[in-house]
């Protein structure tokens, strides 16, 4: 038995049940899966959670749109997210819903404990809000006037709201972050939550009142909490905080908070900042890794159709298999960067590393020992100096996967036990165990041969067994080793084996006709990734009445030039019927002034004059989204004319 070595508590995000989840999605919960499964191999009592984040704007905004309930439209969701953890054995061993009444009255408490401890004041919010991800923001912090985070538009919003003192607690992040490199990793994100920090930390507008779908704040009905309070807090309500903290004594704090880059800002500064508030002790490391990319942007399904690719777990797994699928995405990827994600990258990956070396390797050692040694691992009575580098290689693997695993860094993980599988292939061919066969003078060279490769294997299925549990069974079944369960301190020994029976089964990993898939993934591609009516996300509903306040009028652009002190800007001179006045739009990176002179444009013609660097834009011009391109939205109509 593995010894015992304290708990480890290991977290993923819990997702928004707004769609189903993508490949993108299931990568971090594949780490977290491997991790939890690594921990409890090397002996510790591990809690895996993770859940579903289900309040908020967006989904009231989705549930209105689709014409059901919130609750139901999130059912339905979470229905798909928890079949999909299934299908991929994910052993998460709880799994929290934010609309449950069991986080739903700890949040509260939790609420009125930092409220009570005088961080929790009414004011009056007045500033831009981010629907998609629920984010506060100010003008300065947009980037070309959307959402620095997800590059969407973002929406003035007013409303009386409570407020957190986060910018109380500016100076002791500041000195978490100092004293304590190892809370937030990467680096890079460090560095970037701590000049995030020493740009002023503003205190944090925690409720909504112009939606309902959330949690009441408990001294004021009318609002909801801020999704993330609710949301982050999930880390202890699932462990029973306050009221039933039997877990929560165990487990907390948190040993990782595994989270995707853009939600670190969250993670390490208003979660760290309420817990403080709460006076409760902060988790031990926040890790913030990389995105999986589809021509430059963050995985989605609508890009995933343009690109050609296939992005639906479900697909790749019933065509490939769970463990290919986990096994592609924790070698392919390094920890903390973004990595560009092609079903090609996939295919290829699974071909070479999962098809040729390691189904290659325990194929070909197993008829082998049936056609050499009637089935039966032998012992093993000489050595020379490819064994001795075989034993080492195997036996010496394992502490290197520890060191490895200790830095998150999987794919190094992965690589050390393929430098093993690499190395017992080659050892095959060092040994041509064909040629020793035809001497019987070499049976106890060749029986060594035998019983080296079979215990290469064996490590080899102990080393694989978190990353790829299914297939790591299927080789021991295969090696004669069912009877008994990987344990970990068995990868550091050798010789372990003497008599199993092996028993050919079927490949572990069938080769893939690669361009084949592709095709047949580009055919699967238009059902899969652009199912029926998906209802756009939109901003929330406006009257007729709303509507027809905007003056949109046809103008023609007469001169355009770059913003002396802006270089994203351009500055128009729009000839509108008898007026010409300037607008000003954040297009230069998209348009030079030349090739806008002489176009007719829709010119939004009421709207408030502003100043932008000096410069008054009286207007705004309409631009359409193409992919990462803006394209600007032309008319043939004669200037000055209405539109509408
Ligand atoms: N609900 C919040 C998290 C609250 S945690 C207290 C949320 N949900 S999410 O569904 O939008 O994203 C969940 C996680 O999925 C994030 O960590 C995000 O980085 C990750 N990913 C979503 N798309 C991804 C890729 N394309 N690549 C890698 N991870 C991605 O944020």
């Amino acid at each position: 038995m593995a010894k015992d070595k304290g708990t480890y508590y290991i977290t993923t995000p819990i997702y928004y049940p707004s769609a189903n989840l993508h490949v993108g999605h299931t990568y971090c919960t594949v780490m977290a899966d491997a991790m939890a499964r690594f921990k409890r191999l090397c002996g510790y009592d591990v809690h895996f959670l993770t859940g579903t984040d289900e309040h908020g704007q967006k989904i009231e905004t989705l549930a209105e749109a689709k014409g059901v309930t919130p609750q139901a439209y999130v059912d339905e969701v979470v229905d798909g997210i928890k079949k999909l953890w299934k299908t991929m054995e994910i052993s998460y061993d709880d799994f929290i819903r934010t609309t449950e009444p069991r986080h739903v009255k700890r949040v509260q408490k939790i609420f009125m404990k930092i409220y009570e401890n005088g961080d929790i004041y009414k004011g009056e919010y007045e500033g831009l809000y981010c629907t998609p991800c629920e984010s506060f923001w100010t003008e300065s912090q947009l980037v070309n006037g959307c959402c620095p985070d997800c590059g969407r538009p973002v929406q003035a919003a007013k409303e009386e709201a409570y407020f957190f003192r986060l910018s109380k607690y500016a100076d002791r992040l500041l000195e978490l972050f100092e004293k304590n490199p190892e809370f937030l990793q990467p680096e890079s994100r460090r560095n970037e939550m701590t000049s995030f920090i020493k740009q002023g930390l503003d205190d944090l507008c925690i409720s909504r009142s112009t939606f309902d779908w959330g949690i009441p704040v408990p001294v004021d009905e009318k609002h909801v909490i801020y999704v993330w309070l609710d949301a982050l807090t999930n880390y202890i309500t699932a462990l029973g905080y306050p009221d039933e903290p039997e877990l929560y004594n165990k487990y907390w704090p948190a040993d990782v908070h595994l989270v995707g880059k853009e939600i670190v800002r969250f993670h390490s500064i208003i979660w760290p900042a309420m817990l403080m508030s709460a006076g409760l002790p902060l988790p031990k490391q926040v890790l913030g890794h990389g995105w999986l990319l589809l021509g430059g942007e963050k995985v989605s399904k609508s890009k995933a159709a343009k690109a050609g690719d296939v992005v639906d777990p479900v697909v790749l797994i019933d065509r490939y298999g769970i463990d290919a699928l986990k096994y592609f995405l924790l070698r392919e990827y390094t920890f903390g960067q973004d990595g560009v994600f092609t079903n090609e990258v996939m295919l290829k990956r699974m071909n070479y590393d999962l098809a040729n070396d390691l189904g290659n390797l325990v194929s070909r050692t197993v008829s082998m020992i049936e056609k050499y040694c009637q089935g039966i691992v032998p012992e093993a009575t000489t050595r020379d100096n490819f064994d001795e580098e075989l034993r080492e290689t195997a036996t010496g693997a394992a502490s290197k996967v520890e060191a490895q695993m200790d830095k998150f860094a999987f794919n190094m993980a992965l690589e050390e036990i393929w430098i093993l599988v690499r190395r017992a292939n080659k050892y095959i061919d060092e040994k041509m165990p064909w040629t020793l066969a035809k001497d019987p003078e070499k049976k106890a060279e060749l029986d060594t041969v035998m019983h080296n490769l079979a215990e290469a294997i064996r490590i080899i299925s102990i080393l694989i067994e978190p990353f790829m549990h299914t297939t790591s069974k299927e080789i021991r079944k295969q090696m004669g080793l069912w009877y008994c369960d990987a344990l970990w301190e068995d990868a550091f020994v050798f010789d372990k084996m003497n008599g199993e029976q092996v028993k050919k089964g079927p490949a572990i990993f069938p080769r893939l006709d690669i361009e084949k898939e592709l095709e047949e993934l580009a055919k699967l591609r238009p059902e899969t990734a652009e199912p029926a009516n998906i209802p756009l996300e939109l901003k929330p509903e406006i009257t007729f009445d709303d509507f027809d306040k905007i003056d949109l009028r046809v103008g023609t652009i007469v001169e355009a030039e770059k913003h002396p002190k802006a270089d994203k800007l351009l500055v128009f001179s729009v000839k509108m019927g008898t007026e010409t006045r300037q607008i000003i739009s954040g297009v230069a990176q998209h348009f030079t002034p030349e090739e806008m002179i002489g176009k007719k444009v829709i010119v939004v013609a009421n709207l408030k004059p502003r100043q932008l660097r000096g410069m008054e834009s009286k207007g705004m011009l309409l631009f359409a989204e193409n992919g990462e391109r803006l394209e600007i939205v032309t008319t043939d109509a004669a200037d000055g004319e209405s539109v509408g």
